[in-house]
């Protein structure tokens, strides 16, 4: 039987421990470190292997050649850093050798260990340029890790338990349980389809022209950190929901949740996106326009344009781009410049930011942008959060 597009690195890796051999590591004296929900969701990410081939926060030697490089000490490409930030107190109380607690920043609750390999400081400018191309705290990315401590901690971990997942829950497939669904549906050419927003006319079109070349789609919204203004995760949900419900066939879509944070790294997390989906099972993935981007840090298709850095047996996912799509008047159909003839007067095109605020304000987008049962619940959602 010919089988799912194996992991990245070969191994779908699982770093999560229950019962016995944990219970003598909880009442052991270690030192304690906290994470915040960046820090957490990236050691959930890594625990069910949705990380895979990373088995630990990177350690010194794995972080330099991610960031000068793309690709982790063994030459495997990996396109960005997944660190543990500490602050000094922190680093100095930690050994090598030696294992430290790894706890909830705002509960107080034990999510795993680390088995402490280095610890190390990094330059954040020189990250910020290599990795976001930019070092503007403008940037939500650069601003996010400039706050952070300079300090990392790396090494293998091992993930007691998950945070609670609320609504999301029915919606969180690990990589292991996605394989399992796409088996069982018996398919083996997954298209996956990353997004921090709501699925609109142009993204539908997109993933449409993907699912008529593969068996399935696998729409898999990142529900993690995002930026303050960006539509909240529950609200999309719903938006979701009511989407594949009208105008999806069921039986070739799974809906699933990634619960990791936004970067806003561009063309880096695009690379990124894709690998984490291959762990999942996809054989495909979807790059649009400024996939991930935010402002004007990136060019429209330079997400595109990183995936011709590497062979595609490196890469192990088939990346399928796609150029900015719109409604057009005249076609009378979704369509993009490599399809359409018209001039931009046709051509319905509205900015994230436009349609935020014209949502927030009860007025819908029109259908040829947005679904208008999509519109609804967004407007609502919306309306509902200024409230
Ligand atoms: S992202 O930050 O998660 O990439 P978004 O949710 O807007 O943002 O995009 C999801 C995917 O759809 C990305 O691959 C993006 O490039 C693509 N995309 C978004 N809008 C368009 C569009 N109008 N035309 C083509 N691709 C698009």
């Amino acid at each position: 039987m010919v089988d799912l597009t194996a992991p990245h690195g070969g191994v779908l890796v699982d770093r999560r421990v229950d019962g016995a051999k944990c219970q003598e590591w909880e009442f052991e004296e270690s030192p304690e470190i906290a994470l915040d929900r960046w820090a957490l969701s990236d050691l959930e990410m890594i625990g069910v292997g949705a990380y895979s081939p990373l088995t630990g926060f990177m350690n010194r030697r794995d972080y330099e050649r991610v960031v000068g490089e793309m690709r982790l000490a063994d030459g495997v490409v990996w396109s960005l850093p997944v660190t543990l930030p500490v602050d000094q107190d922190t680093a100095r109380a930690l050994r090598p050798g030696r294992r430290a607690r790894l706890v909830g920043a705002e509960d107080g609750v034990l999510y795993g260990w680390i088995e402490v390999e280095d610890v190390y400081a990094v330059d954040p400018k020189n990250e910020a340029e290599e990795v976001y191309r930019t070092a503007d705290e403008a940037h939500p990315g650069v601003r996010k890790l400039f706050s952070r401590p300079r300090w990392r901690v790396g090494g293998p971990v091992w993930l007691l338990r998950e945070s609670d997942r609320g609504i999301f829950q029915k919606y969180w497939l690990r990589p292991r349980e996605a394989r399992e669904v796409f088996r069982r549906l018996g398919w083996r050419t997954i298209v996956g389809f990353q997004t921090r927003n709501p699925v609109h006319r142009a993204h539908e079109y997109i993933q449409k022209c993907a699912m008529e070349i593969v068996d399935g789609l696998f729409l898999h919204p990142l529900v993690g950190e995002t930026k303050a203004d960006d539509i909240p995760a529950d609200v999309r949900l719903r938006s979701y929901e009511v989407l594949l419900d009208r105008y999806y066939p069921k039986d070739r879509v799974v809906l699933g949740v990634f619960p990791a944070a936004m970067r806003y790294a561009g063309p880096r997390e695009a690379v990124f996106h894709a690998l984490v989906r291959k762990n999942f099972g996809c054989s495909h993935f979807i790059v649009g326009r400024d996939h991930a981007g935010v402002g004007n840090y990136y060019g429209t298709y330079d997400a595109q344009k990183i995936f011709l850095r590497f062979a595609p047996e490196e890469l192990g996912i088939t990346p399928l781009f796609f150029e900015h799509s719109f409604y057009c008047r005249s076609c009378g159909g979704m369509a993009s410049s490599k399809t359409c003839p018209h001039a931009p007067e046709d051509r319905v095109v509205l900015s994230g930011t436009k349609v935020r605020e014209m949502l927030r304000e009860g007025i819908l987008p029109p259908p040829e942008f947005s679904r208008p049962e999509v519109a609804r619940v967004l407007a609502e959602g919306l309306r509902a959060e200024v409230q």
